[in-house]
């Protein structure tokens, strides 16, 4: 039995954020931004909303237009750094206000890379659980744990959140997925602060640092598991990269020598929205009228931890 993605859908906040406004409180430009990271914009959450409000929007979306009985979802998953409540999990909660009984759910954490970590777990569900469906969600609110007189990150992040729907399927669907982690990137990549006490927490990271091993990282674990299943990088029909910088995307896709028009980017629009990227970017891949069945999806991933992961499927 394979995981089949059958669907997706997003969820933006209404208020976009231009890099000409962020730089008229920070000591940047639009063209600074553009030159180094590909971002000209970012929508940013309202003050009465958070990533689970985000993830509830996109998931009933989702089920709306899908018009699925939810007694057929097996399992929720959600990837995100940025839960405002420590409990219930999101999946929790999501799984309340969906009406959906019995689910295996839970949040897991994997930073940028959550996405790829929670479609993993979502492919084990369908593979060896029986589940029939299962929902996997990728929400993050970088805005909340974003430090706007830091101009080296602050202009880097964006919210959102956007949820797929895994269907078991006999013929096709998920064909290799690999996610792991290692130990070195702590200090180079993180939110400062403590949960518990009433100061900010905000993120900061070593740009340069992180640049080197995103671009290491995204290659050699693409590269590993597409030749672990036999399969030829050109035979790719769209590659969905988590959505950090154009420039680490620009770099990868030389080294794979693969085209750059198959490689799907919208940092432009969305910035990096951390576990929201993937879904976000293959629902825009989807909305152009681009995707159709059966083509072959490269998924890859990086982020604090450092956690880094690739997945192919057949759409
Ligand atoms: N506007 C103008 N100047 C700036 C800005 C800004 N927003 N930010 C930094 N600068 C300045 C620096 O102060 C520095 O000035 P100096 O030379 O006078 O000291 C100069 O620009 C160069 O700074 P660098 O940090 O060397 O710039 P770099 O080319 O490395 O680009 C960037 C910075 C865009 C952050 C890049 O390093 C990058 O994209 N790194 C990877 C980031 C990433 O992918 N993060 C993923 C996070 S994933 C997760 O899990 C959350």
């Amino acid at each position: 039995m394979f995981a089949r993605i059958v669907a997706s859908q997003i969820y933006l906040p209404q208020r976009i954020v231009s890099n000409h406004e962020l730089s008229e409180s920070l000591d940047t430009s639009h063209e600074w931004i553009v030159k180094r990271t590909g971002i000209h914009a970012r929508h940013i959450l309202a003050d009465d909303e958070t990533a689970s409000s985000m993830a509830l929007s996109a998931c009933q979306r989702l089920l709306a237009e899908q018009n699925i009985d939810p007694s057929l979802i097996g399992s929720i998953i959600v990837a995100t750094s940025t839960s405002h409540t420590a409990m219930p999990s999101i999946a929790c909660q999501l799984a309340n206000s969906l009406g959906i009984n019995d689910a295996f759910s839970l949040d897991v954490n994997a930073a940028c890379s959550g996405f790829l970590y929670a479609l993993s777990l979502g492919n084990d569900r369908i593979r060896h659980h029986n589940d029939h469906y299962s929902l996997i969600v990728g929400v993050d609110a970088m805005s909340r744990i974003t430090d706007w007189s830091d101009r080296s990150t602050a202009v880097l992040f964006g919210d959102g959140a956007g949820a797929i729907l895994l269907k078991s399927d006999p013929d096709t669907g998920l064909i290799g997925i690999r996610c792991g982690s290692e130990s070195h990137g702590e200090e180079l990549l993180r939110v400062h602060g403590n949960l518990h006490s009433s100061q900010p927490c905000t993120l900061s990271m070593d740009g340069k640092e992180v640049f080197r091993f995103a671009v290491d990282r995204l290659y050699t674990t693409s590269q590993n598991l597409l030749a672990s299943h036999g399969i030829d990088p050109q035979s790719i029909d769209w590659v969905v990269p988590h959505q950090a910088n154009s420039r680490i995307l620009d770099y990868v896709t030389k080294q794979f020598d693969i085209s750059p028009l198959r490689v799907v980017k919208t940092m432009a629009q969305h910035a990096n929205t951390s576990a929201a990227s993937i879904p976000l970017a293959l629902h825009s891949l989807r909305d152009s009228g681009k995707l159709v069945r059966g083509h072959r999806l490269l998924f890859k991933a990086f982020g604090a931890g450092f956690t880094w992961g690739a997945a192919v499927c057949e759409y």
